[in-house]
């Protein structure tokens, strides 16, 4: 019997795979869920992130990149009615940066928070169940990719 705590392995070749990868969680998303990306510069998580943004329903003509200018990026998913934001823990100064972000807002039954780097503040992540997305690089272009805590939709979905 599969418990919601093991965890699933999946490699990626390319960038194109991870993307698609991707797209396939975005499809499967409900609302109310919180992702964490974690894996170190180049390992794939914003390229998993537009993915799931595509998949999910943003149109290609909003461009999906790391927030730089604010610390969240909005997005609308049409497919799914949901809003999805998108944090970079990595530009956030401090853990207390985050806090100020107003994280209660953001996470709703009609909403997904994905948050890259949130192994940098996990200090301040509270307890509040999180989809974990670990990515480590294998080769040049080949990606490990190690999912916890996913819901049997997206299990299913992955291992279709
Ligand atoms: N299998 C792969 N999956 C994702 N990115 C890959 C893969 N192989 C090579 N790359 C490259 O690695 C980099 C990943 O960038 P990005 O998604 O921004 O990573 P991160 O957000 O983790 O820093 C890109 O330059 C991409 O072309
Ligand atoms: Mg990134």
């Amino acid at each position: 019997m599969n418990s919601p705590g093991d965890s699933l392995i999946l490699e990626s070749d390319s960038p194109e795979r991870t993307m698609e990868i991707g797209r396939t969680i975005g499809a499967s998303l409900q609302g109310g869920e919180v992702i964490y990306l974690i894996g170190p510069l180049g390992s794939g998580k914003t390229h998993l992130i537009q993915g799931i943004a595509r998949g999910a329903g943003v149109e290609e003509s909003t461009a999906v990149n790391s927030p730089t200018f604010v610390l969240v990026n909005e997005y609308t998913a049409r497919f799914l009615g949901l809003d999805l934001y998108h944090i970079d823990a990595y530009r956030l100064a401090s853990p207390t940066e985050f806090e100020q972000l107003g994280f209660d807002d953001l996470y709703r039954p009609d909403s997904v928070v994905l948050i890259e780097w949130a192994d940098r503040i996990l200090s301040v992540l509270r307890d509040i169940p999180a989809i974990r997305i670990e990515l480590s690089h294998e080769g040049p272009t080949q990606r490990k990719i190690v999912f916890t805590h996913i819901s049997p939709a997206i299990r299913a979905a992955l291992t279709r």
